[in-house]
Protein backbone atom coordinates (compact mmCIF):
# COMPACT_ATOMS: atom_id res chain seq x y z
CA UNK A 1 0.00 0.00 0.00
CA UNK A 2 1.62 3.01 -0.98
CA UNK A 3 -0.93 5.78 0.84
CA UNK A 4 -1.25 4.84 4.25
CA UNK A 5 -4.28 6.59 6.77
CA UNK A 6 -5.00 6.29 9.47
CA UNK A 7 -7.15 8.96 11.99
CA UNK A 8 -5.91 9.92 15.34
CA UNK A 9 -7.40 12.42 17.58
CA UNK A 10 -9.25 14.93 14.75
CA UNK A 11 -6.14 14.47 12.55
CA UNK A 12 -6.52 12.30 9.09
CA UNK A 13 -2.73 11.46 8.75
CA UNK A 14 -1.85 10.64 4.83
CA UNK A 15 1.37 8.71 4.63
CA UNK A 16 3.13 8.70 1.46
CA UNK A 17 4.86 5.30 1.47
CA UNK A 18 6.79 3.84 -1.16
CA UNK A 19 10.64 4.27 -0.12
CA UNK A 20 11.90 1.79 -3.02
CA UNK A 21 11.42 4.60 -4.94
CA UNK A 22 12.10 7.52 -3.02
CA UNK A 23 8.44 7.69 -2.85
CA UNK A 24 7.99 9.15 -6.21
CA UNK A 25 3.61 9.32 -6.69
CA UNK A 26 2.16 7.34 -9.19
CA UNK A 27 -1.51 7.80 -10.69
CA UNK A 28 -2.47 5.27 -8.38
CA UNK A 29 -1.36 6.94 -5.27
CA UNK A 30 -2.80 10.54 -6.75
CA UNK A 31 -5.96 8.46 -6.56
CA UNK A 32 -5.63 7.63 -3.38
CA UNK A 33 -4.70 10.60 -2.13
CA UNK A 34 -7.50 12.36 -3.71
CA UNK A 35 -10.33 10.00 -2.24
CA UNK A 36 -8.46 10.41 1.26
CA UNK A 37 -9.00 14.63 0.65
CA UNK A 38 -12.43 14.34 0.18
CA UNK A 39 -13.45 11.76 2.00
CA UNK A 40 -11.60 13.90 4.91
CA UNK A 41 -13.35 16.90 3.65
CA UNK A 42 -17.20 14.97 4.46
CA UNK A 43 -16.21 13.64 7.69
CA UNK A 44 -16.52 16.36 10.69
CA UNK A 45 -14.84 14.56 13.22
CA UNK A 46 -11.75 14.66 11.47
CA UNK A 47 -10.14 18.90 12.17
CA UNK A 48 -7.24 18.92 10.02
CA UNK A 49 -5.30 16.53 7.57
CA UNK A 50 -1.85 15.87 7.79
CA UNK A 51 0.77 14.67 4.57
CA UNK A 52 4.04 13.19 5.55
CA UNK A 53 6.45 10.81 3.64
CA UNK A 54 9.20 8.32 5.25
CA UNK A 55 12.14 9.66 6.40
CA UNK A 56 14.35 10.87 4.76
CA UNK A 57 12.17 11.52 1.83
CA UNK A 58 8.83 13.11 1.62
CA UNK A 59 8.39 12.41 -2.04
CA UNK A 60 11.15 12.48 -5.38
CA UNK A 61 7.65 13.60 -6.94
CA UNK A 62 5.84 12.46 -10.37
CA UNK A 63 6.81 9.26 -11.30
CA UNK A 64 8.76 9.35 -14.10
CA UNK A 65 7.58 6.18 -15.60
CA UNK A 66 4.09 7.08 -15.30
CA UNK A 67 5.17 10.10 -17.16
CA UNK A 68 6.72 8.65 -20.11
CA UNK A 69 4.60 6.18 -20.21
CA UNK A 70 0.82 7.50 -19.61
CA UNK A 71 1.63 11.61 -20.13
CA UNK A 72 -1.23 13.38 -18.74
CA UNK A 73 -2.91 15.45 -21.18
CA UNK A 74 -6.41 16.56 -20.11
CA UNK A 75 -7.53 18.30 -16.74
CA UNK A 76 -9.05 15.34 -15.87
CA UNK A 77 -6.13 13.53 -15.22
CA UNK A 78 -4.76 12.05 -11.91
CA UNK A 79 -2.36 14.11 -10.81
CA UNK A 80 -4.85 16.96 -11.43
CA UNK A 81 -8.04 16.00 -9.57
CA UNK A 82 -5.21 15.36 -7.01
CA UNK A 83 -4.34 19.03 -7.19
CA UNK A 84 -7.90 19.84 -7.48
CA UNK A 85 -9.14 18.22 -4.23
CA UNK A 86 -5.68 19.86 -2.37
CA UNK A 87 -6.76 23.02 -3.64
CA UNK A 88 -10.43 22.60 -2.33
CA UNK A 89 -9.81 21.02 1.13
CA UNK A 90 -11.69 23.28 3.51
CA UNK A 91 -9.82 21.93 6.40
CA UNK A 92 -6.48 22.58 7.13
CA UNK A 93 -3.83 20.73 5.17
CA UNK A 94 -0.68 20.12 7.48
CA UNK A 95 2.71 19.00 5.48
CA UNK A 96 5.43 17.37 7.87
CA UNK A 97 8.43 17.29 5.18
CA UNK A 98 10.27 14.89 6.47
CA UNK A 99 12.96 14.97 3.89
CA UNK A 100 13.97 14.88 -0.07
CA UNK A 101 10.96 17.15 -1.98
CA UNK A 102 11.29 17.45 -5.40
CA UNK A 103 8.90 18.50 -7.93
CA UNK A 104 5.05 18.37 -7.01
CA UNK A 105 6.52 17.26 -3.57
CA UNK A 106 7.32 21.10 -3.01
CA UNK A 107 4.68 22.58 -5.37
CA UNK A 108 1.84 21.21 -3.28
CA UNK A 109 3.50 22.78 0.09
CA UNK A 110 2.47 26.48 -1.90
CA UNK A 111 -1.03 25.24 -1.32
CA UNK A 112 -0.94 23.37 2.43
CA UNK A 113 -1.44 25.56 5.53
CA UNK A 114 1.29 24.58 7.40
CA UNK A 115 4.46 23.41 6.53
CA UNK A 116 6.98 21.83 8.61
CA UNK A 117 10.35 20.56 7.01
CA UNK A 118 13.87 19.10 8.38
CA UNK A 119 16.54 20.84 8.49
CA UNK A 120 18.31 18.78 6.18
CA UNK A 121 15.84 18.06 3.87
CA UNK A 122 16.62 19.12 0.13
CA UNK A 123 13.97 20.80 -2.23
CA UNK A 124 13.91 21.25 -5.50
CA UNK A 125 11.79 22.40 -8.36
CA UNK A 126 13.75 20.80 -11.63
CA UNK A 127 11.00 21.15 -14.02
CA UNK A 128 13.18 22.51 -16.53
CA UNK A 129 16.28 20.43 -16.35
CA UNK A 130 13.43 17.87 -17.35
CA UNK A 131 12.32 19.88 -20.11
CA UNK A 132 8.76 20.96 -18.30
CA UNK A 133 7.29 23.96 -17.05
CA UNK A 134 6.22 24.40 -13.35
CA UNK A 135 2.95 23.25 -12.51
CA UNK A 136 -0.23 24.35 -10.24
CA UNK A 137 0.33 27.96 -9.93
CA UNK A 138 4.01 27.88 -8.86
CA UNK A 139 5.00 30.10 -11.66
CA UNK A 140 2.77 32.70 -10.05
CA UNK A 141 3.32 32.11 -6.29
CA UNK A 142 6.91 31.51 -6.12
CA UNK A 143 8.10 34.79 -7.85
CA UNK A 144 5.22 36.13 -5.41
CA UNK A 145 6.51 35.07 -2.47
CA UNK A 146 10.68 35.87 -3.13
CA UNK A 147 10.48 38.40 -5.96
CA UNK A 148 11.34 37.15 -9.32
CA UNK A 149 15.34 36.57 -9.20
CA UNK A 150 15.32 33.97 -6.38
CA UNK A 151 12.52 32.28 -7.97
CA UNK A 152 14.47 31.91 -11.02
CA UNK A 153 17.28 30.01 -9.50
CA UNK A 154 14.97 28.15 -8.34
CA UNK A 155 12.66 27.56 -11.34
CA UNK A 156 15.04 28.78 -14.56
CA UNK A 157 18.02 26.65 -12.82
CA UNK A 158 16.23 24.51 -10.78
CA UNK A 159 18.53 25.36 -7.93
CA UNK A 160 17.90 23.08 -4.82
CA UNK A 161 17.46 24.69 -1.41
CA UNK A 162 17.49 23.24 2.61
CA UNK A 163 14.56 23.26 4.90
CA UNK A 164 15.88 26.05 6.22
CA UNK A 165 16.00 27.94 3.26
CA UNK A 166 11.99 27.03 2.55
CA UNK A 167 11.31 28.83 5.91
CA UNK A 168 13.52 31.99 4.70
CA UNK A 169 11.42 31.75 1.63
CA UNK A 170 8.21 31.79 3.43
CA UNK A 171 7.12 28.51 2.46
CA UNK A 172 7.48 26.96 5.25
CA UNK A 173 6.54 27.43 9.36
CA UNK A 174 9.61 25.73 11.05
CA UNK A 175 12.84 23.98 10.07
CA UNK A 176 13.51 21.16 12.62
CA UNK A 177 15.83 18.32 13.17
CA UNK A 178 14.37 15.24 11.08
CA UNK A 179 13.37 13.13 14.07
CA UNK A 180 11.23 15.92 15.32
CA UNK A 181 9.19 17.10 12.29
CA UNK A 182 6.12 14.51 11.95
CA UNK A 183 5.57 15.14 15.99
CA UNK A 184 5.55 18.56 15.86
CA UNK A 185 3.71 18.81 13.02
CA UNK A 186 0.98 16.37 14.43
CA UNK A 187 0.90 18.32 17.09
CA UNK A 188 0.05 21.55 15.49
CA UNK A 189 -2.68 19.84 13.67
CA UNK A 190 -4.04 18.31 16.84
CA UNK A 191 -4.55 22.23 18.03
CA UNK A 192 -7.17 22.82 15.18
CA UNK A 193 -9.39 19.95 17.76
CA UNK A 194 -9.84 23.01 20.09
CA UNK A 195 -11.28 25.28 17.60
CA UNK A 196 -14.35 26.41 16.13
CA UNK A 197 -14.21 24.24 13.00
CA UNK A 198 -16.55 26.38 10.96
CA UNK A 199 -14.43 29.37 11.65
CA UNK A 200 -11.00 27.77 10.71
CA UNK A 201 -12.61 26.80 7.76
CA UNK A 202 -14.54 30.31 6.81
CA UNK A 203 -11.18 31.78 7.73
CA UNK A 204 -9.23 29.75 5.46
CA UNK A 205 -11.31 30.42 2.62
CA UNK A 206 -10.99 33.99 3.14
CA UNK A 207 -7.37 33.87 2.97
CA UNK A 208 -7.10 32.21 -0.56
CA UNK A 209 -10.25 34.33 -1.91
CA UNK A 210 -7.98 36.72 -3.19
CA UNK A 211 -5.87 34.38 -5.33
CA UNK A 212 -8.35 32.33 -6.36
CA UNK A 213 -9.21 33.39 -9.85
CA UNK A 214 -5.73 33.89 -10.57
CA UNK A 215 -4.41 30.93 -8.98
CA UNK A 216 -7.08 29.33 -11.43
CA UNK A 217 -5.70 31.09 -14.96
CA UNK A 218 -2.39 30.01 -14.27
CA UNK A 219 -3.26 26.91 -13.24
CA UNK A 220 -4.98 26.71 -16.87
CA UNK A 221 -1.88 28.28 -18.61
CA UNK A 222 0.37 26.01 -17.03
CA UNK A 223 -1.59 22.58 -17.49
CA UNK A 224 -1.64 23.57 -21.27
CA UNK A 225 2.15 24.53 -21.73
CA UNK A 226 2.95 21.05 -19.27
CA UNK A 227 1.22 18.53 -21.50
CA UNK A 228 2.90 19.69 -24.49
CA UNK A 229 6.18 19.63 -23.11
CA UNK A 230 5.82 16.07 -21.70
CA UNK A 231 5.71 15.12 -25.39
CA UNK A 232 8.53 16.91 -26.38
CA UNK A 233 11.83 15.37 -28.00
CA UNK A 234 13.11 17.60 -24.57
CA UNK A 235 11.14 16.01 -22.22
CA UNK A 236 12.13 11.95 -23.70
CA UNK A 237 16.00 13.03 -23.65
CA UNK A 238 15.51 14.08 -20.15
CA UNK A 239 12.94 10.93 -18.36
CA UNK A 240 15.89 8.61 -20.88
CA UNK A 241 18.61 10.32 -19.18
CA UNK A 242 16.86 9.73 -15.97
CA UNK A 243 16.66 6.33 -16.18
CA UNK A 244 19.90 5.70 -18.06
CA UNK A 245 21.23 7.15 -14.98
CA UNK A 246 23.43 9.98 -17.20
CA UNK A 247 23.34 13.61 -17.77
CA UNK A 248 20.93 14.80 -20.36
CA UNK A 249 22.36 16.07 -23.63
CA UNK A 250 20.29 19.05 -24.77
CA UNK A 251 23.47 20.15 -27.20
CA UNK A 252 21.12 18.91 -30.45
CA UNK A 253 18.69 20.80 -29.45
N1 LIG B 1 10.04 8.63 -10.63
C1 LIG B 1 10.31 7.32 -10.80
N2 LIG B 1 11.28 6.68 -10.14
C2 LIG B 1 12.01 7.41 -9.26
C3 LIG B 1 11.79 8.77 -9.04
C4 LIG B 1 10.74 9.38 -9.77
N3 LIG B 1 10.42 10.67 -9.60
N4 LIG B 1 12.68 9.22 -8.11
C5 LIG B 1 13.42 8.15 -7.78
N5 LIG B 1 13.04 7.07 -8.47
C6 LIG B 1 13.60 5.72 -8.39
C7 LIG B 1 14.95 5.63 -9.10
O1 LIG B 1 14.77 5.37 -10.49
C8 LIG B 1 15.56 4.45 -8.36
O2 LIG B 1 14.99 3.27 -8.87
P1 LIG B 1 15.92 1.94 -9.05
O3 LIG B 1 16.36 1.59 -7.65
O4 LIG B 1 14.99 0.94 -9.67
O5 LIG B 1 17.07 2.35 -9.94
C9 LIG B 1 15.03 4.60 -6.93
O6 LIG B 1 13.87 5.41 -7.03
C10 LIG B 1 16.01 5.29 -5.99
O7 LIG B 1 16.35 6.56 -6.58
P2 LIG B 1 17.85 7.11 -6.66
O8 LIG B 1 17.89 8.17 -7.71
O9 LIG B 1 18.80 5.97 -6.78
O10 LIG B 1 17.98 7.76 -5.18
P3 LIG B 1 18.96 8.92 -4.71
O11 LIG B 1 18.88 8.92 -3.22
O12 LIG B 1 20.29 8.80 -5.37
O13 LIG B 1 18.28 10.27 -5.26
C11 LIG B 1 16.46 11.75 -5.73
C12 LIG B 1 17.02 10.66 -4.80
C13 LIG B 1 15.01 12.02 -5.29
C14 LIG B 1 17.29 13.03 -5.60
C15 LIG B 1 16.51 11.26 -7.19
O14 LIG B 1 15.91 9.97 -7.22
C16 LIG B 1 15.78 12.11 -8.17
O15 LIG B 1 16.29 13.15 -8.58
N6 LIG B 1 14.58 11.67 -8.60
C17 LIG B 1 13.82 12.33 -9.64
C18 LIG B 1 13.16 13.59 -9.11
C19 LIG B 1 12.37 14.26 -10.19
O16 LIG B 1 12.91 14.73 -11.15
N7 LIG B 1 11.04 14.29 -9.99
C20 LIG B 1 10.10 14.82 -10.93
C21 LIG B 1 9.93 16.29 -10.75
S1 LIG B 1 8.73 16.94 -11.90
Amino acid sequence: MSIRAETLHGVRTLEINRPEKKNALTFAMYDALTDQLNAAGADRSIRAVLITGQPGVFTSGNDLQDFMEHPPSTDDSSVVRFMRALLACEKPVIAAVTGTAVGIGVTLLLHCDLVYVSEDARLALPFVALALVPEFAVSLLLPRLIGHVQAAEKLLLGEPFTGAEAVAMGIANAALPAADVLVHAGRMAERFNALPPDAVRETKRLMRASMKENIAQAIALENAAFYQRLRSPEAKEAFDAFFQKRAPDYSKF
